[in-house]
C-alpha cells in the first residue's frame, strides 16, 4: 500500500448557546444543545497522511511534534477513522492554526474538525456531513459544530448517531461580526475537556440544562429573522449561566481575567447607549462582542481604548470544513 494524503481546513466557532457537561462522557453526548457561528478568517489547517512503513502517529502542531495527551487525543480519532475504513496504518499529522491556542478561542473545535475531514478523506472513507460531525463530535463536542458551515446547531440526544451539526442557516445569512477582544493568549490551566466533566459537580448545571430549550428557541428565532437585540439578549444570559456553574463546580473553575468582567458591564452599556452589541465567553478570559458587520468598526475602536485589551481579531460568519487536497 502507498501513503494516502489529504488536507482539511476549518474555523472555529463561538457559541451562541453553549455547550458545557455531558449526559455521557465516554461517547460525548452533550447535556444539552448548542448554536454557534463559524468564525472565517480564523483557520486549521491539517494534513494526514498514512503510511504503511510508520510504527507511530506522530503529531506536528505549529511545527513543534507534540506528545503526551495533545497526540492521544489525535490518535484516538485517527483510531476512530481506521476503525471505520478497517486499517491500522499509522499516521503523520501537521496541522498550523493563524489564531493564538488555548485561550478561548476554540482550537479544539477547529483542530477535530480538520483533523476529521482529512483523515476520513485520506482512508478513502465517504462520509456525509452528518457523520463526518458525529466523529468529530467524539473527540471534541464543539467540534462537531466546526463541519457544517454557518450558523449550526448541534443536538443533544441519548444515541450516538441522533447527536449530530447541521447548518440552521448560511453564513450570508446574516451579516454578523465577531470581534474579539484578546485579553491574554496563553495556554488556560483547566481544559475543557477537563471542566465539561466537572459541569455535574454544580448545583446549578441541572436547571442551566433544564432551561436550555427555551434558550434554544429564542436563540433560533433569533438567527431566523435576523433579530439582534433578541439575540444579544440571550446570548449574554446564556454565557452567565455557563460561567455560574464553572464557578460552583468542585474543584471551581474562574475562567476570567479582571478586564473581562470589566467588558461585561462596559458591552451591555455601550447597547443602551445605542450601539447594537453583546458579548459571549468560552471556556477563557476572552470576550467575543457579536455585532453586526457595520458596527464592527465602532466596537473594534472602543474594544482598543481598552488598556487590557491586547488585540482585537474580528471574523465574520465562515464556512465548514472542507478538504482541500487529496
Ligand atoms: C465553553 O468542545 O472545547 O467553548 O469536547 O472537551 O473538546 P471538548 O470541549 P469543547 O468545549 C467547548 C466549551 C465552550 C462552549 C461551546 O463552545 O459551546
Amino acid at each position: 500500500m502507498q501513503t494516502r494524503c489529504a488536507t482539511a481546513v476549518s474555523c472555529p466557532n463561538i457559541a451562541f448557546i453553549k455547550y458545557w457537561g455531558n449526559r455521557d462522557d465516554g461517547l460525548r453526548l452533550p447535556a444539552n444543545g448548542s448554536i454557534s457561528m463559524n468564525l472565517a478568517g480564523l483557520e486549521t489547517v491539517t494534513s494526514v497522511t498514512f503510511d504503511p512503513q510508520r510504527r507511530e502517529d506522530e503529531f506536528i502542531f505549529d511545527g513543534v511534534p507534540q506528545a503526551g495527551p495533545a497526540l492521544a487525543r489525535v490518535t484516538a480519532q485517527l483510531d476512530r477513522l481506521r476503525g471505520r475504513a478497517g486499517s491500522s496504518v499509522k499516521a503523520r499529522i501537521e496541522s498550523r492554526n493563524n489564531f493564538p491556542l488555548g485561550a478561548g478561542i476554540a482550537s479544539s473545535a477547529s483542530g477535530f474538525a480538520a483533523l476529521t475531514a482529512a483523515g476520513a478523506a485520506a482512508l478513502g472513507l465517504n462520509l456525509s456531513e452528518r457523520e463526518l460531525t458525529i466523529l468529530a463530535r467524539r473527540e471534541s463536542g464543539s467540534a462537531s459544530r466546526s463541519i457544517p458551515a454557518g450558523f449550526v446547531e448541534w443536538y443533544a440526544a441519548n444515541a450516538d448517531e441522533d447527536s449530530y451539526a447541521e447548518t440552521i442557516a448560511p453564513p450570508d445569512y446574516w451579516a454578523l461580526a465577531d470581534v474579539i477582544a484578546i485579553l491574554d493568549s496563553r495556554p488556560k490551566k483547566t481544559g475543557s475537556a477537563e471542566g465539561n466533566r466537572l459541569a455535574r459537580t454544580s448545583p446549578l448545571q441541572a436547571a442551566r440544562v433544564a432551561d436550555a430549550p427555551r434558550r434554544l428557541e429564542i436563540c433560533r428565532r433569533a438567527v431566523r429573522e435576523r433579530d439582534f437585540p433578541a439575540l444579544a439578549e440571550i446570548v449574554e444570559e446564556d454565557t452567565r449561566r455557563m460561567h455560574a456553574v464553572m464557578r460552583t463546580s468542585t474543584p471551581a473553575l474562574n475562567y476570567f481575567a479582571p478586564a473581562t468582567e470589566e467588558l461585561m458591564r462596559a458591552i451591555p452599556a455601550w447597547r443602551t447607549e445605542g450601539l447594537p452589541v453583546a458579548y459571549t465567553i468560552d471556556a477563557g478570559p476572552n470576550v467575543h462582542c457579536l455585532c453586526p458587520e457595520d458596527s464592527a468598526a465602532e466596537v473594534e475602536r472602543r474594544l482598543r481604548e481598552i488598556p487590557a485589551v491586547e488585540r482585537v481579531l474580528t471574523a465574520r460568519p465562515g464556512g465548514g470544513a472542507r478538504v482541500i487536497e487529496g
